[in-house]
């Protein structure tokens, strides 16, 4: 019988990604001390003050498929049992034909605060969008060519009027800039920049702030996936008692601001490790997903389930989705290089759609342990693991000490040190 992959070792592991996808030997090394980010000197190009890297494990989900495409995902985490629970909730969607996902644009917002105004707001919103043809030339006239080589530009400009404030009543400008396969951050930026002047003169007013929106809703991921009730039964629980228990464990985190804050945690956990392997922006997808979570003026869970017509349990998850495949780290990072390559991925678009459905798998996998056994059950095989690593066990033995302890209940070095000894004297008999 083939092993799983998490049942091969690291060079296998190695070698099975080689076989399985366009990555080459010498890609494979972003995974190696040697690769990624040495020698050093390339984090010097990335930050001030640089003194060297930070490392975290990088694994790879499996069971993915997106929109009809099997994926292999690249996750960048140092906590256990995320990367084993979204794979084992993506082998339970595989059964439904996998995640559906979707995006609504590439488009980001950008804002201009217009100050000290001398005509009353709504005569200042008219001028804009009178003249709002012409701000659009501004922007896409001065457009990186890449960007409209791509199909990117100006799409929209749009005026708010913020009521109260510390400062008193102002106007907002939003620009809206189809940013394509890019994060989008500097070429916004660049544009609000050169809009400045121009809005400044056409109102009589003064432009203070300059900068992106990070609730880029605009630009926002949606995964669905459904799950046949028989797929989520497991030892003594029948597949409607977890779908059920699901449901309440979700109405929770719909409720209370407390539970929300952590149920939404568990889908950043899958979000933001495929954010961090890609060399994007976590804390963007970060702000975005909280403010969005937010939007409606209580914080809420950002995914939603439900049982449907035919029983099955059934998700939905929607977040802004401020991800790139060109510029930024994503470019200067070898092992974000990698990781999409290894994935295979060939626009932003198709980038988000995957964050968005590990996002819901993690989801899942959060709430079915929750709603059942509780997590610890799950966190504790890989915890056993260190304790017989650090007894002295090796990597082949490191397993199965780790599994006696926990069917024992007994996770502590001395009783992996004991297990160790007996597992030596019983290969000398
Ligand atoms: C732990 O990192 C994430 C969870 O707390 C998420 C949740 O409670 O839904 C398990």
């Amino acid at each position: 019988m083939t092993k799983k992959f998490y049942q091969l070792s690291l060079t296998e592991r190695h070698q099975y990604l080689q076989d399985h996808t366009a990555l080459t030997a010498s890609d494979l090394q972003a995974y190696t001390p040697q690769g990624g980010l040495s020698p050093p000197e390339r984090a010097d190009a990335m930050v001030e003050n640089a003194v060297g890297v930070f490392s975290l494990p990088i694994g790879i989900a499996q069971n993915f498929v997106v929109n009809g495409k099997a994926v292999l995902v690249p996750m960048v985490l140092e906590e256990p049992s995320v990367i084993a629970g979204a794979s084992f909730m993506a082998k339970l969607a595989q059964k439904s034909g996998g995640f559906t996902a979707s995006m609504s644009s590439q488009q980001m917002i950008g804002q201009l605060q217009l100050l000290d105004l001398k005509d009353p707001p709504e005569a200042t919103a008219k001028i804009i969008s009178e003249n709002k043809e012409s701000l659009l030339k501004i922007v896409n006239d001065n457009a990186p060519p890449r960007l409209v080589q791509r199909g990117g530009g100006a799409r929209d400009i749009e005026t708010r009027f913020i009521q109260n404030s510390p400062i008193g009543p102002f106007l907002v400008i939003h620009l809206i800039l189809d940013v394509r396969d890019a994060m989008g951050a500097n070429a916004i930026n660049t544009a609000l920049e050169q809009l400045a002047e121009p809005v400044a003169k056409l109102t009589g007013g003064r432009v203070h702030l300059k900068i992106l929106s990070n609730l880029a809703d605009k630009r926002l991921a949606t995964a669905e996936a459904a799950f046949a009730p028989e797929t989520l039964a497991f030892d003594s629980y029948s597949g409607e008692t977890v779908r059920d228990g699901i449901l309440e464990a979700w109405a929770f985190a719909v409720a209370d601001p407390y539970r929300a804050a952590t149920h939404n945690k568990g889908i950043m956990n899958g979000i933001d490790a495929v954010v961090l392997a890609t060399g994007n922006d976590w804390r963007a997808i970060e702000a975005g997903a909280h403010a969005y979570a937010a939007r409606d003026g209580s914080y809420t869970s950002l995914s939603q389930w439900r049982k449907d017509e035919n029983g099955n349990l059934y998700g939905k998850l929607t977040l802004p989705m401020a991800v790139g495949i060109v510029g930024g780290a994503t470019r200067v990072h070898p092992t974000a290089q990698a990781n999409l390559k290894l994935m295979g991925v060939s626009s932003a678009e198709e980038l988000g759609e995957i964050i968005v459905s590990v996002g819901l798998a993690q989801n899942l996998a959060a709430m079915r342990a929750l709603a059942t056994e509780g997590i610890q059950r799950g966190h504790m095989s890989l915890h056993a693991r260190q304790i017989a690593l650090a007894a002295g066990a090796n990597a082949s033995q490191a397993q199965n000490v780790a599994d006696q302890m926990v069917r024992e209940n007994t996770i502590n070095a001395q009783r992996a040190q004991e297990i160790l000894k007996e597992m030596k004297e019983d290969s000398h008999d």
